[in-house]
């Protein structure tokens, strides 16, 4: 445990809680754990670990017990009252739960490689139908979010976990990866006291810049923070997502207030509670605003425009203690000549210039450069590319593109 510089906004629950193994005595553990029972995880699980290793989910130490689920799912609050939304949690299966009914201690094995153990405090059934109507708002299996909480294992494992340098190997875009240490540190150096984190997972276009400019306007510093773990399997690429991220803000924003990092978490789609957790993990990387724009983290129709606003109203504001900032739908309006919402501007909706991402999409993967008043041809141009390429290796592997 540390305690951040006294400058910087105090992580949630007061210290950075970080689980990895101690450098001293990291290789011994490591070979110890070698004769622990082992557990195969996935990338999702891999990504909470890495967040756990680096403090990125204080006050977490680990995945959470039966005690702190319940409270988590029901209350979205841990055990001792602290605001947490998102349950983490570890999945196993009826075999893997008969084999380590009685270990204390288990290896959490991702691609053949021991990246964490976790002393094992509990061992638990949730009911998951109970879990997706409280966190997602619905217990639909179509919705992203649900169908991954329904596919895994029936058992939850619960105890704290002590991460290996193992589980940053082949940890993509690696020069964007910063813990929260660095994180903090960075904006130490820069001088930056308010900082506001911009949570995205998808190219960046001019409703995004308008968001962060606008915020900018009112703090020292921006750190652009795209999500880089997994997501639908329709959402883009995160290398494509960061090569429009480097070239917009490399053009237009003041390269003395702005950090590209990476945030490496999965999505969970969980809508306004996943919100929530973004604030959250962003105070831990030492942020004092978060941006919320429309339907922050949905997906489908499944929550309504602003509902990831309004769940901050559920908490005092010194309990989340980063400051949401909240925007409305921001559209370029062809009367104003300009980005603007409804709180800005009086003009027909029939004059502002908006397109679905499934739009987007579409145009991208017939050639088309959805329009500059929505994304900059720089970064229509990098997606056309991308999408070209990926026709490309597709057909090369005798699959298709659009099968994804
Ligand atoms: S998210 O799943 O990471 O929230 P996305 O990358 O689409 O998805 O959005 C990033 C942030 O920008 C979120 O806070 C979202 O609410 C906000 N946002 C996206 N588009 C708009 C828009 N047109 N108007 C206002 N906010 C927006």
């Amino acid at each position: 445990m540390t305690t951040s510089p006294a400058s910087l906004i105090a992580p949630h629950g007061g210290s950075l809680v970080e689980r990895l193994a101690e450098p001293s005595t990291h290789d011994a553990q490591l070979e110890a754990a070698r004769s622990l029972a082992q557990i195969q995880i996935g990338a999702r699980e891999l990504s909470d670990i890495r967040l756990l290793g680096t403090g990125a989910l204080s006050p977490l130490d680990g995945f959470m017990t039966e005690e702190r689920y319940h409270h988590v799912v029901n209350e979205m609050r841990l055990e001792d009252g602290l605001p947490w939304t998102i349950p983490i949690t570890l999945s196993v299966d009826p075999i893997a739960y008969r084999s380590l009914r009685h270990a204390r201690q288990v290896a959490l094995v991702y691609q053949d490689e021991i990246v964490a153990t976790l002393d094992v405090h509990d061992i638990y059934q949730p009911n998951k139908a109970h879990e997706a109507v409280h966190v997602y708002r619905t217990d639909d299996p179509a919705h992203p979010g649900v169908n991954v909480l329904f596919q895994a294992g029936e058992y939850y494992l619960g105890g704290p976990i002590t991460v290996f340098k193992t589980a940053y190997d082949h940890l993509e875009l690696s020069e964007y990866q910063l813990s929260p240490r660095q994180t903090r540190q960075a904006f130490h150096e820069r001088g930056w006291k308010s900082v506001v984190a911009f949570q995205t997972r998808n190219p960046i276009h001019r409703a995004h810049e308008y968001l962060q400019k606008c915020a900018l306007e009112m703090v020292d510093g921006l750190i652009v923070h795209p999500l880089a773990g997994e997501t639908k399997s329709d959402d883009l690429d995160a290398a494509t997502r960061f090569a429009c991220y480097e070239r917009i803000l490399s053009d237009y924003y003041p390269s003395n207030r702005i950090l590209l990092a990476a945030f490496p978490a999965s999505m969970r789609y969980a809508g306004p509670r996943e919100a929530v957790f973004h604030a959250l993990c962003r105070k831990n990387y030492g942020c004092t605003h978060f941006i919320v724009g429309r339907d922050h983290a949905g997906v489908g129709d499944y929550y309504g425009t602003y509902d990831a606003q309004a769940i901050f109203d559920a908490f005092e504001p010194n309990e989340i203690g980063i400051l949401p900032l909240k925007f409305e739908h921001a559209f370029y309006c062809t009367v104003c000549a300009g980005m603007a919402s409804s709180k800005t501007c009086p003009h027909e909706s029939s004059h502002h210039v908006f397109l679905s991402g499934t739009k987007v999409r579409q145009m991208v993967r017939s050639g088309f450069a959805p329009p500059p008043e929505f994304t900059r041809p720089e970064v229509a141009d990098i997606l056309i590319r991308a999408h070209a390429n990926t026709e490309v290796a597709a057909a090369q592997s005798g699959g298709g593109a659009d099968a994804q």
